[in-house]
């Protein structure tokens, strides 16, 4: 379970993150929603250990993520995969070699092994004849699935996914949405989902909140909140929003 409680976080002059409050019971999906620059990409920073808050606590299964050494962090995140907005892949490494990345980090595989499954996990993003190009190469849609495969690469238990579908075409989006959906079923993967994406928060969403001045305005069911009164409910999920 991914839980944060009463998190908060100054950038700047800007508090960003101000008493919020989230949980991701395992196994399941929660969609965080929210106007741009909100703090939506630094609450996954949190999760994964990259910020720490300035009060609060923020644990995974339990564990205090803030208070880990370097050598928890990596066990931590060879458990979490994280897709990056915008793919943040290297332009110097081929696909392939940006995929395999996590799995060179967190030990030695045998190399055919690696092979394997770096090609698995190419194909179940259907970018496998792309693995010998190079990002500037590359169209967005095909970076950003390219940074899926490499959060997933590791067969996670935990899966961050910032923006999965932005700047894809409404086909290939909902190949994402449902591949999401499959990792969650098939390999029980908890998912913590960042979009401004309507179809995609319905689709993967089983907990859908919408994040304003610090905290969550509002959180519920995919269904409590797409029935929801909210103005920011209307304005994220209404039927005119994507
Ligand atoms: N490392 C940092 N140092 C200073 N300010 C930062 C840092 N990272 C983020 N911020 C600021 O924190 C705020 C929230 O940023 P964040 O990237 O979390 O927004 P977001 O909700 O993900 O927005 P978007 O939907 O546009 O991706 C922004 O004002 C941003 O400029
Ligand atoms: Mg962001």
């Amino acid at each position: 379970m991914i839980e944060l409680r009463s998190v908060h976080k100054r950038l700047g002059t800007r508090q960003i993150l101000a008493g919020l409050d989230l949980e991701v019971p395992n196994g399941t999906n929660f969609v965080l929603m929210g106007p741009s620059g909100t703090g939506k990409s630094v609450t996954l920073k949190h999760v994964i250990g990259m910020m720490r808050p300035d009060q609060g606590t923020v644990r995974v299964d339990g564990q205090d993520v803030p208070s880990m050494d370097r050598a928890q962090l990596m066990a931590l995140r060879k458990r979490m995969g994280y897709l990056f907005q915008n793919a943040a892949l290297i332009n110097w490494l081929t696909v392939f070699e940006n995929v395999a990345l996590p799995l060179r980090e967190h030990g030695r595989l045998p190399k055919a092994e690696l092979q394997d499954r770096v090609h698995e996990v190419l194909r179940l993003v259907g970018m496998d004849h792309a693995a010998a190009q190079y990002p500037p190469s590359i169209s967005g849609g095909m970076r950003l699935r390219c940074g899926l495969a490499r959060a997933l690469v590791t067969k996670p238990e935990y899966v961050l996914y910032d923006e999965p579908n932005a700047g894809l075409d409404p086909i290939m989006s909902h190949q994402i949405h449902e591949l999401i959906v499959e990792v969650r079923d098939s390999l029980g993967v908890t998912g913590l989902i960042v979009t401004h994406s309507r179809a995609c928060a319905l689709h993967c969403g089983d907990r859908i909140g919408i994040l304003q001045e610090g905290r969550l305005a509002l959180t519920g069911t995919a269904d409590e909140v797409r029935h929801s009164n909210h103005p920011l409910a209307k304005a994220f999920l209404g039927g005119g929003s994507d």
